[in-house]
């Protein structure tokens, strides 16, 4: 039954995308998720798709209304480190907001996230492959994300916005994430206030309006969505390639990203106790949602050239086409128009796994070296690219304005 709805559904969309206009409008599930499963084992229940963030709302709402975003954006340019105090100058209201939002939540548990940094240090290589190409296509076939993003200041630059959310990914495991001289908590708090902004603005776009089902973006679930976009998406990849992760380490990564969704403004109700409550949750929340969209597509494109300009051979749109079909599948694949590429496709279905478990100390042989020294190639550009094209301070400001596209 399932099926035949999803087929019925995208037969609809592919009418609906013919005529250009929205594809298809998932069923609203209901939310059955208990709060038993979340980092406090308790909580009212409510169906988070009917939750915003009031506090982060109100507050720029009115900073919209009064015209002050522009002076407080290059305010706020100065504010880079999670221990500096606020800068001078800020509305009062917005201080007293943002002087809350800066504190870690009480749970934070700092040998957990001390932890954090070795996974990230001892699977950086593969995190880098991961955050920027399973979870970024991945956000293109999220179809309320993509075209919130889209219709959104940041659908002008749409390669910019998705690479800033790759590189709050791989910052997320750098050393210092959430201490004093770490960045994590200021780019945190600058996300919500940058999300709030556009639940006010993006239902003051008639192309938004048209297109999307809902009538105020970025709900907690569907931050949660985006959220197993990221760490939920990295860990099933990395169960699936057998790669071996400690149990603290394992806790530890959840933990740091535990502590991110809190400080986008996530009730903990709806946080995650474990890895395999957050796949009881992606299952409901995430993977029946997934569908191609007009805006997702041209996002997915952009994304697939993403190695163009750079000196990086191994990073063309063949094979970062294959990666996406060998990573999130064919079906996410084909909804994206993405070939099957004729040498990477079957290279990495054949070698990658045997790859992994050679370089993981699992086998001595079973790979050819040619293709040990592809894949190892291949991941260094990826690191490579991440130096390259995302070393620029992450400079994430309040929009106030829509694409006007
Ligand atoms: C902005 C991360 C969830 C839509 C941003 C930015 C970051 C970010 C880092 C700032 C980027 C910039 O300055 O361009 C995240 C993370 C999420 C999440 C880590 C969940 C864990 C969502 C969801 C949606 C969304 C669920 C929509 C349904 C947007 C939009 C912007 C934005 C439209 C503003 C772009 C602009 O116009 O400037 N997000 N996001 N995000 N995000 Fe999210």
């Amino acid at each position: 039954m399932e099926d035949l709805n999803r087929r019925t559904l995208l037969k609809t969309g592919g009418t609906l995308g013919a005529l250009g206009a929205a594809t298809v409008i998932a069923p609203a599930t209901p939310w059955t998720w208990s709060p038993a499963e979340s980092v406090p084992g308790v909580g009212s229940g409510a169906d988070p798709k009917g939750e915003w963030d009031p506090e982060a709302d109100a507050v720029i709402a009115a900073l919209l209304d009064r015209g002050e975003v522009p002076k407080v954006n290059k305010i706020l340019r100065s504010w880079t480190k999670n221990g500096q105090p606020l800068p001078a100058g800020l509305p009062a209201d917005l201080r007293d907001f943002m002087e809350h939002a800066r504190q870690l939540p009480a749970w934070t548990d700092r040998e957990k996230l001390a932890t954090a940094v070795r996974f990230n240090q001892k699977r950086g290589t593969y995190l880098g492959v991961l955050y920027g190409f399973a979870s970024g296509m991945m956000s293109t076939v999220i179809p309320k994300e993509a075209r919130a993003v889209y219709y959104s200041k940041g659908g002008a630059d749409m390669k910019d916005r998705i690479t800033k959310t790759a590189k709050l990914g791989y910052d997320i495991g750098s050393l210092n994430a959430y201490q004093p001289d770490g960045e994590m908590i200021v780019t945190c708090v600058k996300t919500r206030m940058a999300h709030a902004a556009v639940r006010h603005l993006l239902p003051q776009s008639p192309h938004w309006v048209h297109v999307a089902p809902e009538k105020k973006p970025i709900s907690q679930a569907d931050i949660m969505v985006t959220w197993h976009s990221l760490p939920t998406t990295v860990w099933r990849n990395l169960q699936k390639w057998n790669v071996p992760i400690a149990p603290d380490e394992s806790e530890g990564f959840l933990h740091s990203w535990q502590v991110s969704a809190a400080m986008l403004g996530v009730q903990d109700q709806y946080i995650p106790a474990s890895w395999s409550s957050a796949d009881s949750q992606a299952k409901q929340v995430l993977d029946p949602i997934l569908a191609p969209t007009p805006e997702g597509k041209k996002l997915a494109d952009i994304l697939l050239g993403l190695g163009y300009n750079l000196d990086l051979s191994l990073l063309s749109r063949g094979v970062l086409g294959a990666l996406t079909r060998f990573m999130l599948g064919d079906k996410i694949a084909d909804w994206l128009d993405i070939p099957r590429e004729p040498v990477w496709s079957p290279l990495l279905e054949t070698a990658w796994g045997p790859y992994v478990a050679v370089r993981e100390g699992a086998l001595n042989v079973g790979v050819p070296k040619e293709a040990y020294w592809l894949f190892d190639e291949f991941l260094r550009q990826f690191v490579l690219f991440y130096m390259s094209e995302l070393h620029m301070p992450i400079n994430i400001e309040i929009p106030v304005i829509n694409n006007p596209k």
